[in-house]
């Protein structure tokens, strides 16, 4: 390396004597032994791992000695403003020494915001089974689950604003009166094997809905002809909308070398549609494909956009294929009444466990 384009007084970090680091590169003179080298490279892994702890620590102790004078560090155009704030809050949430070597600051990171108690449980069995990234997520999502749960374990399945049934669709539906229901808003399974479940819904659809009635229904594109085909058997084809799903953890459809930014919302109408214009484009948050509930669940904010635009409050909204409840979650919370089914007696304890909180909000 050239020295004489690096202002030697730039020194960043003196790693060992004959390894200094610079803002664009390292210098590394002849007489660097092999040891020291491997050295040098321990430490940098080393301070990539803890630059997140550093960074936290320090706008932590600028903001409890120095007060809102603190945000200049938030300077907005120098760096990205919402990785500091979390770097600030996973720091705050952890004492020196509660943060454990062996794991990573994400691990940290995907815990952050249980109990102290429960943070330590669940890092300790990261520690003792050598949990990676994911793994650590995938559990503590369980644990979110369970624990939500085990606080509602009488959550009511029947009230006078929602009403939960575990069975198949069809035969679940078949209790429920003719023309009773304002909306079937739903999301059900995608792949080949359940498309003749979509004209079943289609026609259980056409007996339980209004006059007027919508039944929204997210579905992929990978089989949407077949769907579409048979769902027109049974109803008035309205229109379709885009519910988009930005961000990079959006899937990829191999077989037809497709990244997929959004997915198809069908409206089909019984009889004719009396109801306000509808815009045609739904978003979710990026990269929200909320599996905290469910490992198909949709975002709160992505079916809040669904159940405001094709429904009034007081309406009873139907979801056949509710998972872990997200349709019903909002229906409540935008004043509307809810009916959920499942054929999974988890899907369904998880939702009746969600609604209770919701009503005694
Ligand atoms: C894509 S998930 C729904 C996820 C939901 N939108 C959420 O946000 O949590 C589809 C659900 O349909 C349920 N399901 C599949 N076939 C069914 C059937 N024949 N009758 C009732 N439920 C069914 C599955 O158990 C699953 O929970």
């Amino acid at each position: 390396m050239n020295n004489s384009i690096i202002p030697i007084n730039d020194v960043v970090l003196v790693l060992s004597d004959n390894v200094r680091a610079y803002k664009t590169g390292l210098i590394i003179t002849n007489g660097a032994t092999f040891e020291e080298c491997q050295d040098a490279d321990e430490k940098l892994n080393k301070i990539e791992g803890s630059v997140q702890w550093w960074r936290g620590d320090l706008l932590n102790f600028a903001e409890q000695k120095y007060g809102q004078m603190y945000s200049q560090f938030l300077d907005e155009d120098k760096r990205n403003y919402s990785t500091l704030r979390i770097q600030k809050w996973v720091a705050s949430k952890f004492e020196l020494l509660r943060r454990r070597n062996n794991l990573s600051w994400s691990h940290h990171y995907e815990v952050a915001d249980l109990e102290p108690e429960e943070q330590d449980e669940l890092l300790d069995r990261a520690e003792d089974e050598g949990w990676n990234r994911n793994k650590m997520r995938k559990q503590v999502r369980l644990f979110k689950q369970h624990k939500l749960i085990a606080a509602n374990v009488e959550a009511t399945r029947e009230n006078e604003r929602y009403s939960l049934m575990v069975g198949d669709f069809m035969d679940e539906m078949e209790q429920l009166d003719s023309e009773s229901i304002a909306a079937i808003i739903t999301d059900p399974p995608y792949e080949e094997k359940y498309i003749p479940l979509y004209e079943d819904l289609a026609k259980m659809a056409a007996r339980v809905l209004k006059p007027g009635g919508s039944l929204i229904v997210m579905t992929g594109q990978y089989h949407l002809p077949q769907v579409l085909e048979r769902m027109i058997l049974y109803l008035d084809y309205q229109w379709t909308l885009a519910y988009l799903t930005p961000g990079g953890q959006s899937p990829q459809i191999w077989a037809r070398k497709v990244n997929t930014f959004w997915k198809p919302v069908l409206w089909f109408v019984k009889g004719r549609y009396e109801g306000n214009w509808i815009g045609d484009v739904c978003t979710s948050p990026t990269n929200m494909n909320d599996k905290r509930f469910h490992e198909w669940g949709q975002s709160e904010e992505g079916m809040a956009e669904l159940v405001e635009r094709f429904t009034l409050p007081g309406d009873l909204i139907l979801d056949p294929f509710c998972g872990g409840g997200t349709t019903g979650v909002v229906a409540l919370q935008l004043g509307r009444r809810f009916i959920g089914i499942d054929e999974k007696e988890a899907a369904i304890e998880m939702t009746a466990a969600r609604l209770c909180n919701i009503i005694k909000e």
